[in-house]
């Protein structure tokens, strides 16, 4: 296939950037991992780019005993272990804001030190009761921070106004299964109102993830074929060479299933197929989502059904190195059932998509890191070539990279020059580095800005949550109790016979990874 490069001129550039308010931001679980590699560097990077209020200071909580030297030390190092060459001076002004308390999250009486020491760091900063209160611990102490909260009147529903209501910002996975996530949701909701809730899904943030919106609903030259006149089918793909890295033990009890399908994948399927929404309003957006997931046909229910296969990656080779097999992944059980890759055939019960297949999957240790979405349109009904022998052309595929390759291609046939009748696949691609000239922001960086600036937008709603748990639960409890096991894949591999199957019965094939 031939590759043309496109040439993309910016001319009219529309950008809207609001500066945050003052705020207080506290961070549970400030000494832990994720506020060590995702928290701490975004937030520098939205305090470096001049979009945090001067009037911004961070609070950190933890059982870790640190001093305010001691914690600003930690974020520093953090920092600068996720940003290349950030001199100190050049963090000074943000570590400076930064403070510690550390305590038991379980015990009252941490919470009343919390609140007297944001009273006064309010008064300090001239923050009038503005604060964010961020849970980047494991989901297991979500209930009693919350409910600490709640009784030490740190949650403040009745506020006055929505800005003076605190956030309350909630890390995936949420839930377990559809049980365990309205019984979340209902806990927090005795001390939050779902307006002061932003639930996480990371890939809300990519940039890539948010330009399916303008992509679809700016242009119009998409709108009137996305649909199952013109679209054969749809693959969406999220492959990782990545194993389980140091996280066995919470992966094992969770699987890809409940890791990477229950969110990142159905969120982009839904921003992929919903229908127009009014307006560019949290409202509005996130009732289109749900109305789209809640047309998602119930899967099958027989185990490992033809429509969804589970795999689990055995000892094998990636980028010509020799890796283990999940079930020697340190945290990892020997006997291990945990499924690592998922791929799954569904269909939407809606007009716009009947009878067209959804091919999803995702998987850690495959042959490489790429996630897509790729809409294969339907072939010509006729072929006016036939005479010369081409009857059956390639159909266009519209490719939305979403990472690490970000950018968007279209392929169609062309003339190539010179015999009269000679045909060949051109690829159109935009690459959004090579056009923008900027690296791509951590999705971080929105998610909070989002947060802070009180835009629900890109946060996932509690019908949201439960819609798409109440998919998966019925798959989740038979894998469970029927003691089904994943079909084994050599890490390294770009599939396997049994998820090649899901697709090749249909007549298709996977894209490569
Ligand atoms: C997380 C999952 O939500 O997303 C991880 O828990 C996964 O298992 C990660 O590796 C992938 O994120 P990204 O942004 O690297 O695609």
């Amino acid at each position: 296939m031939r590759e043309i490069q496109s040439v993309v001129s910016e001319q009219e550039t529309i950008c809207a950037e609001v500066k945050t308010p003052p705020n207080g931001f506290v961070v549970f679980g400030a000494s832990g991992d994720l506020a060590r590699r995702k928290l701490f560097a975004s937030l520098f990077a939205l305090f470096d780019r001049g979009l945090l209020s001067e009037q911004f200071y961070l609070l950190g909580a933890g059982r870790k005993k640190l001093s305010d030297v001691t914690f600003r030390q930690t974020v520093q190092q953090a920092v600068q272990e996720n940003i290349n060459d950030i001199p100190a001076n050049q963090l000074k002004p943000f570590i400076k804001k930064l403070y510690y308390a550390n305590g038991d999250y379980s015990d009252a009486s941490f919470y009343q030190n919390i609140k007297a020491k944001l009273a006064e760091l309010d008064s300090k900063y001239k923050v009038d009761g503005s604060r964010i209160f961020y849970l980047a611990v494991p989901p297991f102490l979500y209930t009693s921070i919350v409910e600490q909260l709640g009784s030490s009147r740190l949650s403040c529903p009745d506020a006055p106004d929505s800005q003076h209501q605190p956030r309350l910002v909630v890390e995936k996975p949420f839930g377990f299964d559809l049980q365990s996530a309205t019984e979340l949701n209902n806990k927090i909701h005795q001390c939050f109102n779902e307006s002061q809730i932003y639930r996480i899904d990371h890939y809300l943030g990519k940039e890539t993830v948010q330009n399916i919106l303008m992509f679809r609903f700016a242009n119009t030259i998409f709108e009137p074929i996305w649909n199952q006149n013109y679209i054969d089918h749809i693959q969406i793909t999220i492959a990782e060479s990545m194993g389980v890295e140091h996280r066995g033990s919470y992966y094992d009890k969770t699987g890809a299933l409940r890791d990477m399908f229950q969110n990142h994948m159905l969120q982009m399927l839904a921003l992929a197929t919903m229908e127009l929404p009014t307006s560019f309003n949290a409202q509005h957006i996130r009732d289109e989502k749900v109305k789209l997931l809640r047309s998602i046909r119930p899967f099958g229910i027989q185990p490992q059904t033809a429509d969804i296969i589970m795999g689990q990656y055995g000892p094998g080779v990636i980028d010509g190195r020799e890796v283990v097999g999940y079930r020697n992944e340190p945290g990892v059980e020997p006997d291990s059932k945990t499924e690592t890759f998922v791929a799954a055939k569904l269909f939407i019960d809606n007009w716009r998509w009947k009878d067209v297949p959804f091919y999803l999957r995702t998987g850690k240790r495959l042959a490489r890191k790429n996630t897509e979405i790729a809409i294969t349109f339907k072939k010509v009904p006729h072929s006016m070539f036939a005479s010369s022998g081409l009857n059956d052309m390639p159909p266009n595929v519209l490719v939305l990279q979403i990472q690490p390759q970000e950018g968007i291609s279209l392929s169609f046939q062309a003339k190539r020059p010179g015999s009269k009748i000679c045909m060949s696949t051109l690829n159109m691609n935009f690459n959004y580095p090579s056009v923008f000239g900027v690296e791509m922001p951590e999705a971080y960086q929105r998610l909070l800005l989002d947060c802070m600036v009180g835009d629900q937008t890109l946060f996932t709603r509690q019908d949201d949550v439960q819609t798409t748990w109440q998919l998966l639960t019925p798959i989740l409890q038979i894998w469970e109790h029927d003691d089904t096991v994943p079909h084994a894949y050599p890490a390294g591999a770009e599939s396997f016979p049994e998820a090649d199957n899901l697709i090749v019965s249909d007549g298709r094939k996977w894209r490569k990874i």
